[in-house]
């Protein structure tokens, strides 16, 4: 006992000059991961109230420095010498889908060709076919006129998912509805522990889960036929992502779960970025009204119907009612963290003149949902939805921004900033759009309960970009005649 105790001691780490605020914690080498895994917005919060804008936490026995300071943030993003861009991912990869890829850049690489450029336009289109069909289907099952309820969260998942899965990784073969229900059950179940998964928190049973609907996923998506190579002239994107697997020599088996890896990242966001939007939209019936009004606007633009135009419409005109409003519910529910690891000592200068030195070995993270998304220096009333926060009074975009005097650069961080930047934005911000457009003009929704608010946040979701709820938003639809 007296040798784990001064072992305590002697590797116990204390602030050394010019290093940030360092708070252990009580508890010897968890420190603060309790709180940090229960609700990481509450606990960095308190440590930004309690230290200011930099402050080292221990957590499992890492140390993390956050910065919190939107006008300090350059230096880190920037910093491709002493900050690794890919250590922490590729230890996240492994623990969560299993996978071991050998460049990650070059996926990255890869990931900007197939959805940035001409290839957006095309991916756009197939994502509203998939759309008008499903939501075609849906309308099939229906009775004219009938009434149909559902939770708002589940409702945007399933459809946004099905779409997106159909565009990336359908096949004429796929195109079975029970199948694209079965990849969709299984990636829930799968998408509702991976925070656990990722802080390596399971329970036995929730392991046995996790795993079990990993290797369904793993099945439905590498299916045998396209580990055939005969099959290789095929133009598919799942196809062509397998062919860039192959060509950096990654065995059969990793690129099965790299599979799962793609899922995740092309679907894990816009379903519950698409329900918040209508959430707020359905709470707050001024903003649904300006929606609306938008939304009219461009059907007359167009001399017709939306349904036919859509995509032409919504490519060639702006919209910035709806930009508004998708930047508000980004600001307000989207919390990714951005994490560096420091593989040389470094001087972090900040916007106040201060500056901090970094250790090798530590981690330096921003958590743009504390500030700036919800920061009251740079928001005011930073918890409340307005749909216009991002409009000025003359209808164009708003962004000026400020904290302490100085105009920000980052007054809005949803998608990160600098060399990892989301590179699915394009993508993910058309079909949201898509989608909201077609359902609204589609449907009659309104709250089952008309004093409903927005469902609380499920605080373990922190981190891990667009947040979820807990709980469901009830919901009722009919299809317009
Ligand atoms: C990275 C947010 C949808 C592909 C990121 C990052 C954020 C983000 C914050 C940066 C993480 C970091 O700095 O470490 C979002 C949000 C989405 C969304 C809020 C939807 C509402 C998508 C979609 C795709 C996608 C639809 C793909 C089609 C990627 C990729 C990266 C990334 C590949 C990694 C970039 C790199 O490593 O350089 N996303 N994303 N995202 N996103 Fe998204």
């Amino acid at each position: 006992v007296v040798g784990i105790a001064l072992g305590i001691i002697y590797f116990s780490r204390s602030r050394e000059k010019a290093e940030p605020p360092l708070d252990k914690g009580i508890i010897p080498w968890l420190g603060h991961a309790l709180e940090f895994g229960n609700d990481v917005a509450k606990f960095l919060t308190r440590m930004k109230r309690k230290h200011g804008d930099i402050f080292t936490v221990r957590v499992c026995g890492h140390y993390i420095t956050v910065l919190l300071d939107p006008n300090s943030y350059d230096a880190v993003l920037n910093d491709a010498v002493s900050l690794d861009f890919n250590v922490h991912t590729k230890v996240l990869m492994e623990r969560t889908f299993s996978l071991c890829l050998p460049n990650y850049s070059a996926d990255t690489a890869w990931m900007k060709r197939r959805f940035q450029g001409p290839s957006l336009a095309k991916l756009s289109s197939t994502m509203q076919l998939h759309l008008r069909t499903l939501l075609k289907e849906e309308e099939g099952s229906c009775s004219p006129g009938e009434w149909k309820q559902a939770g708002l969260f589940s409702l945007c998942y399933s459809v946004l998912f099905r779409a997106g899965y159909l565009t990336l990784f359908g096949t004429e073969k796929s195109h079975n509805p029970t199948e694209v229900t079965a990849v969709y059950k299984a990636f829930r179940t799968f998408d509702g522990l991976l925070t656990k998964l990722a802080r390596s928190t399971l329970k036995k049973e929730e392991k046995k889960t996790a795993t079990l609907s990993q290797e369904k996923l793993w099945e439905m998506l590498f299916p045998a036929w396209l580990s055939n190579r005969k099959d290789s002239n095929s133009n598919s994107w799942q196809q062509s992502y397998r062919c860039h697997l192959e060509e950096q020599g990654v065995d059969p088996e990793m690129q099965k779960r790299a599979m799962l890896l793609q899922l995740w990242v092309t679907q894990g966001n816009a379903g519950p970025a698409a329900f918040w939007l209508l959430g707020f939209l359905l709470t707050h019936p001024e903003a649904m009204q300006a929606v609306r009004e938008e939304i009219r606007g461009l059907t007359k633009l167009k001399d017709g119907s939306l349904q036919h135009h859509l995509l032409d419409t919504l490519q060639n005109c702006s919209t910035p009612v709806f930009d508004s409003v998708l930047r508000e519910t980004l600001r307000l529910k989207a919390a990714a963290f951005i994490t560096r690891v420091v593989v040389q000592d470094k001087i972090l200068p900040l916007a106040s003149g201060q500056k901090y030195r970094l250790r090798k070995g530590d981690r330096v993270c921003l958590f743009p949902f504390v500030s700036p998304q919800m920061d009251p220096e740079i928001h005011d009333e930073p918890e409340q939805f307005r749909y216009d926060r991002f409009l000025n009074t003359d209808g164009t975009e708003k962004t000026s921004f400020y904290k302490g005097g100085v105009k920000l650069q980052y007054y809005n961080m949803p998608w990160g900033a600098g060399k990892k930047a989301c590179v699915g934005k394009a993508f993910a911000v058309s079909g949201i759009k898509q989608f909201v457009f077609i359902f609204l003009s589609r449907l009659e929704l309104e709250l089952c309960d008309p004093t409903a608010t927005v469902p609380p946040v499920n605080p373990s979701r922190y981190g891990f970009g667009m947040l979820q709820p807990s709980g469901d938003l009830e919901v009722r639809y009919r299809f317009r005649t």
